[in-house]
């Protein structure tokens, strides 16, 4: 028997998200609800993210030389660009609507969603997965990883309330700022989330994050093909990946050692792991 579900977004993406197990009769486990962009858990948040990038004043389509890019040469032909360095500590910022330019600008990927049908699928080893239905080019916009936007008070709590055997969808996005500072944002799409919640980790992973700005300073952690991906490959990415810019870091969080079950040829055993001074 196969279980399927036509829409698991509710209609919050450009495009239907299914869902299919063909390995036994489970259904989609219920979380509190689909969020196709974060959510900030409380008002106090807002604050940190008041500040707004000032628009440009290109004519009809920007190039390189916009100032909203900041010269990160990050996008090109709607794709992450091959040239794009994620270690410049250049933040990829994207115009938005009070910007002069058109709706199509090069500098506008992530903020148009989602663009190739994907299906969370009951994997065979590591419960639910995300695979893709279609072909997706290298370099481009995959999905991003929504869920609400928690401090750190609230993410020790809810970490407290952890088995060991619990999945963990806490992830921290740490970004350098100036003097040795960080820009740190944790993201828990645990009860309110989007298809990123669902993505597995790999050793050998088909996807890179990347923290991208569009439409206001909270970063969005957005997923970008790091090779060609075939229709019914998993999608995955490395939940320790190391360094999104300069001396920061991303890390997904599991607080104890798990097997990693990846099966790729260079799998290092373990799921990466961070231990209790992970919001350090
Ligand atoms: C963000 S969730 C991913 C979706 C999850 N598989 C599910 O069914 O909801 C992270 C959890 O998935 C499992 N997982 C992800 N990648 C894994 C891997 N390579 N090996 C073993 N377990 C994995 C672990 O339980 C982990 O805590
Ligand atoms: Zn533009
Ligand atoms: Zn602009
Ligand atoms: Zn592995």
């Amino acid at each position: 028997m196969t279980v399927f579900i036509d829409d698991l977004s509710d209609n919050q993406e450009n495009i239907k998200i299914s869902f299919i197990n063909e390995i036994n009769t489970e259904h989609l486990p219920k979380f509190v609800s689909y969020t196709a962009n974060c959510v900030l858990r409380n008002e106090s948040l807002a604050e940190e993210f008041e500040s707004v990038s000032l628009p440009c004043d290109c004519k009809n389509l920007c190039d390189q030389k916009c100032p909203c890019s900041l010269n990160s040469n990050a996008y090109s032909n709607h794709k992450l660009s091959q040239e794009y360095n994620n270690h410049t500590g250049r933040p990829i910022i994207e115009c938005s609507e009070l910007c002069n330019c058109f709706e199509n600008c090069n500098n506008r990927i992530v903020q148009h969603g989602i663009q190739f049908h994907l299906q969370v699928f009951k994997t065979e080893r590591t419960g639910l997965g995300v695979q893709s239905k279609e072909f997706i080019p290298k370099f481009s916009f995959v999905c991003e990883y929504a869920g609400e936007i928690i401090d750190e008070q609230e993410a020790y709590q809810r970490l407290k309330n952890h088995s060991p055997d619990d999945s963990n969808y806490i992830y921290v996005l740490k970004e350098h700022s100036s003097d040795h500072k960080y820009i740190k944002t944790i993201i828990d799409p645990t009860y309110i989330g989007n298809v990123g919640r669902y993505l597995n980790h790999s050793c050998s992973p088909n996807l890179i994050s990347v923290p991208v700005r569009a439409g206001s300073m909270i970063p969005r952690i957005c997923f970008f093909a790091k090779e060609d991906i075939f229709p019914l490959q998993e999608l995955t990415y490395n939940y320790g990946e190391e360094c999104i810019f300069d001396e920061s870091g991303s890390s997904h969080i599991n607080s104890c050692a798990r097997k990693c079950l990846c099966g790729s040829g260079n799998c290092c055993g373990y799921l990466p792991y961070v231990n209790d001074n992970w919001l350090k």
